[in-house]
């Protein structure tokens, strides 16, 4: 079995139990920049999880594309990955415990032919938030899961949540048993030494945690599923890391036979790293310095580095980014589509890094100077760390270059800067999932109603072609980014601001039905990606002046938006311009 056949047999079990295969939801959130990039099957859910009614109903599966980057810099071992396909299925507010686990039981053993031996599943604990899942593990001994295979955690492993704040529960997490020896009596599922691999989490999320960190019941019980695909593909075919499997082999077997100096790790980081790139620039993605255009930035920047590391020429790159793109697009068809995109968004990114590294060493030479006129042996962590930053230039490049002159760099000052950095972005990162779709305060739901208004006067105001290219609200402001060709004018400006607070003292009801994908198109409504909404969709009308696929949620009427004010226009990359606005009640 491939992992193809695993994700086919996996949405056709959960079909023939009635649940809709939707579509895998874009890398990078839809109407949404303030997400960084979709890190789990769930989060494209979050307004249904929360009460939102599905257009496709209350059970469905689907594999969902996913990038996590806090661990971007452990990848190279033999597991993490920043790249992942995530398979799952959901009841919103349908079955729970007893028919999620009956269904996961079934798949594994039945399905995946999975021996009960192999596996090991844990349960909450208890607290007092949430009582203890008693209900879950009894149901687990039902199917026939051995009682000394169950094991109770408490909300360091048998809870989840996506952030902060949001919707949560206890989960059940099943293991795959690898047959190694254990690491002491004690080893169990939640201990890290590789005898057991988490497999499959169901998590029974009918809590809602909120930003003063109380929780309150949801208005229904969901339940959602994930089962990290690349994992269970290496454990079914036996093998002790993901790059050992078709999805990586090809890439690994050409990197080693390229290489001048292999080394297993760094091979690792360019098929891992080069797979995520593809799939991030194949969704959109461009490099750039801040939010997700720097995370890909940094993936082709260590890409690169390992590349010159494994002493390989960096024109093997266009051969590289091909093989990779044959070996994925039957996975991945739209790989094959964008094949020339890939590529030149890669090469170009790698070139522009090779300046930044010559660029790095003239800076190393001068910060030498310095240091050579302070009578120091040692280059200090700040000065590695800003070489680092703000030039690209790894510390071990640093090193290097500091030991031909009989220099050494300070790697603890510069790891201890590295790690504060770290902590930022990491909580800048949950940061943005918080603000995402989970927010759905009335001030939000208001800019998010604003932001349909808006689109529809700019269609009338500046050109019937301008399209939404991407939105982002706040509980404070809108940020509306379009389809444009030209700086708007003081005019433009004006008129589009006065015709949306016509229509919002028109007081318009916003309405809400559901239809068929193709219908929706003909009726002439709005959509920014229309590959990929599943076939029955939703579509919110306002008046008869805007309509447009979307999750929603809505305010019942424009009245309720108070005065919309235009506080900026500016351009927001080529061929695109931004608009941030406020509402003023
Ligand atoms: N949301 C849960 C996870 O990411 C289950 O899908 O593990």
């Amino acid at each position: 079995m491939r992992a193809i056949d695993i994700r086919n047999k996996y949405l056709k079990f959960f079909e023939s139990h009635g649940h809709k295969v939707i579509p895998s939801a874009p890398l990078i959130p839809e109407n949404d920049p303030s997400v960084l990039f979709t890190t789990a099957g769930m989060q494209p859910l979050v307004p249904y999880l929360l009460g939102e009614k599905h257009p496709e109903g209350k059970r469905l599966t689907d594999f969902q594309k996913c990038v996590r980057t806090v661990d971007i810099d452990e990848v190279g071992d033999n597991r993490h990955l920043t790249y992942f396909e995530m398979l799952g299925n959901w009841s919103l507010g349908d079955y729970f415990k007893e028919e999620s686990i009956r269904m996961s039981f079934e798949f594994l053993t039945k399905e995946l032919g999975i021996p009960i031996e192999k596996l090991s599943v844990t349960v909450f604990a208890g607290d007092e938030d949430a009582p203890r899942d008693e209900e879950s593990a009894s149901i687990w001994k039902e199917v026939g899961m051995p009682e000394d295979h169950i094991y109770y955690f408490g909300k360091d492993d048998n809870w989840w949540i996506a952030g902060e704040e949001g919707p949560c529960g206890p989960d059940t997490e099943m293991f795959y048993d690898t047959g190694k020896e254990p690491c002491s009596k004690d080893c169990n599922p939640s201990c890290s030494c590789g005898k057991y691999v988490e497999i499959w989490n169901n998590v029974f999320m009918e809590y809602y945690k909120s930003k003063d960190g109380t929780y309150s019941k949801l208005k229904q019980q969901n339940v959602d599923t994930g089962l990290g695909l690349e994992r269970m593909n290496m454990l079914l075919q036996g093998k002790e890391t993901p790059y050992d499997t078709e999805i990586f082999a090809p890439i690994m077997e050409k990197l080693s036979k390229l290489a001048k100096k292999d080394d297993i790790t760094s091979r690792r980081i360019v098929a891992e790293h080069l797979r995520s790139s593809m799939m991030i620039i194949s969704d959109g993605g461009r490099p750039s310095n801040v939010d997700r255009g720097y995370v890909l930035r940094r993936l082709i920047r260590r890409m690169t580095r390992h590349l010159n590391k494994l002493e390989i020429d960096l024109n093997e790159l266009f051969g590289l980014i091909d093989l990779n793109i044959d070996n994925l697009k039957e996975m991945y068809p739209d790989l094959a589509k964008n094949r020339e995109i890939i590529k030149q968004v890669l090469i170009e990114e790698k070139d522009k890094f090779m300046k930044t590294l010559a660029h790095g060493e003239k800076e190393f030479e001068k910060a030498m100077a310095r240091i050579k006129s302070q009578n120091s042996q040692k280059i200090d962590g700040q000065t590695v760390f800003r070489l680092y930053d703000t030039y690209g230039f790894p510390p071990e490049v640093t090193s290097d270059l500091a030991k031909e002159q009989g220099f050494e760099i300070d790697m603890e000052e510069f790891q201890k800067l590295y790690k504060e950095h770290q902590e930022k972005s990491r909580m800048g990162s949950e940061q943005k999932f918080k603000g995402g779709l989970a927010d759905q305060s009335p001030e939000t739901i208001c800019y998010h109603t604003a932001t349909h208004l808006l689109n529809a006067a700019l269609k009338i105001v500046v050109n019937k072609d301008v399209h939404q290219k991407g939105s982002n609200i706040t509980q404070e402001r809108m940020r509306f980014d379009f389809s444009c060709d030209h700086k708007l004018t003081d005019e433009e400006k004006q008129k589009t601001e006065d015709l949306v607070n016509e229509w919002i003292r028109e007081a318009l009801p916003v309405t809400v039905e559901e239809m068929k994908k193709e219908d929706a198109i003909q009726s002439g409504a709005e959509c920014m990606f229309i590959e990929k909404y599943p076939d029955i969709v939703t579509v919110y009308s306002i008046g008869n002046v805007s309509k447009e696929l979307c999750g929603g949620p809505h305010v019942k009427n424009t009245s309720e938006l108070g005065t919309f004010k235009i506080k900026k226009e500016e351009a927001s990359s080529a061929g695109v311009r931004r608009i941030k606005a406020i509402l003023e009640k």
